[in-house]
């Protein structure tokens, strides 16, 4: 059993765009377990853009993440070690064990998940936090018909991949917007949208009005700016848009709407949400997504930076766009 583990820390925080400088890998010790503890290998890291926001020292959903405390992240893994008669040695467990290569627990906070069917690491993609937050936003406030149009921007990533595919089995048209041909290829040949909209084109607002003939009746944003903008004013009477990201601000950056007057105009319901406040839902939804996943009706694509040596520049990348699919980082 090695005796080190390797962690990255939060050494500084950005002043606007993240940097390198801004973690530091340290080595500490692993202690040996104490009675009731469980030891885990993390095969995987999420890297998430909330992870921007808690890198800010500023009033927030959620409280800032300390300085020189280990990365806040998400992490899948294997019971290597148990003192714990409710994990054995060999168990995979999902945990927010955060930017290191093991996670020690008394048993709480970590959660056994069965990766027969559904691989491991899709556990924090599609049949994890991203995956809830697009089931969410789709059916607890978009709530499509059919017949009805839901666009979604970041719509090649791991919550809007899921968004259009859960539209489109809601019986609705889902357009996505993302950045570059091969990403809006991918959203229409693999993952099924009627279109999506390259948003670097030069074009935003013309060609989303050509892919939204019947206007826009939900919206599910995780961009802000210009993309938003565009869509706003495609929106159809009575329209909901789940603001449930605003990545294109994450640097500090403001982002005024050009036409705030059109959510009283076209009677619009705007509703934030943040997915770690609605538990209720995480059963159902997961139960809903692991089915789908298991049974590849639902399509999805990883990012996987090798080594937690990759993690900062991986997560800088994610911000600016650079990933193709859900942002992972293999730990082994
Ligand atoms: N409310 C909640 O509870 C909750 C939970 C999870 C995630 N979220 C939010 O959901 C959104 C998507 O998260 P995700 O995990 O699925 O990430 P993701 O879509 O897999 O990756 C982020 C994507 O955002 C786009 N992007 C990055 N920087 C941008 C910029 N400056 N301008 C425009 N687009 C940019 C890029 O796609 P393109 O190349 O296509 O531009 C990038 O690939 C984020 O805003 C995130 O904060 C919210």
């Amino acid at each position: 059993m090695p005796q080190i583990n390797r962690q990255f820390v939060l050494a500084s925080r950005p002043q606007g765009a993240v940097t390198p400088e801004n973690f530091r890998l340290v080595e500490t010790p692993l202690a040996p377990l104490a009675d009731g503890e469980v030891r885990v290998r993390n095969h995987y890291l999420s890297l998430d853009p909330y992870m921007r926001g808690r890198m800010n020292d500023s009033k927030s959903y959620a409280p800032p993440q300390p300085l020189d405390e280990v990365m806040i992240g998400g992490t899948v893994g294997e019971v290597v070690e148990s003192k714990n008669e409710k994990f054995a040695v060999g168990d995979k467990v999902v945990a927010m064990f955060g930017w290191q290569e093991y996670g020690t627990s008394n048993g709480t906070g970590i959660q056994k998940v069965d990766d027969t069917h559904v691989p491991l690491s899709a556990y924090l993609g599609p049949v994890g936090m991203p995956g809830v937050t697009a089931w969410y936003g789709l059916n607890r406030i978009i709530a499509p018909k059919a017949g009805e149009t839901v666009v979604v921007s970041a719509a090649s990533g791991a919550v809007g991949s899921v968004v259009g595919q859960l539209a489109k089995e809601a019986g609705a048209r889902a357009v996505g917007i993302a950045g570059g041909q091969q990403k809006c290829r991918y959203v229409v040949e693999t993952l099924g949208f009627d279109a999506c909209i390259d948003y670097k084109a030069g074009n935003l607002y013309q060609d989303l009005k050509a892919a939204t003939p019947d206007g826009v009746d939900g919206c599910f944003e995780n961009v802000g700016g210009e993309v938003l903008d565009a869509t706003l004013a495609r929106m159809n009477p009575f329209g909901r848009i789940a603001l449930c990201g605003y990545i294109a601000g994450y640097d500090g950056q403001p982002l005024p709407l050009k036409h705030p007057s059109l959510i009283l105009t076209q009677r619009l319901l705007v509703q934030g949400f943040i997915v770690s406040e609605h538990m209720d839902v995480w059963p159902e939804a997961l139960k809903q997504l692991g089915t789908l996943v298991a049974q590849k009706k639902l399509h999805y694509r990883e990012s996987i930076a090798q080594g937690l040596d990759a993690a900062p520049e991986a997560f800088i990348g994610l911000l600016k766009g650079k990933n193709f699919g859900k942002q992972l980082v293999r730990l082994i």
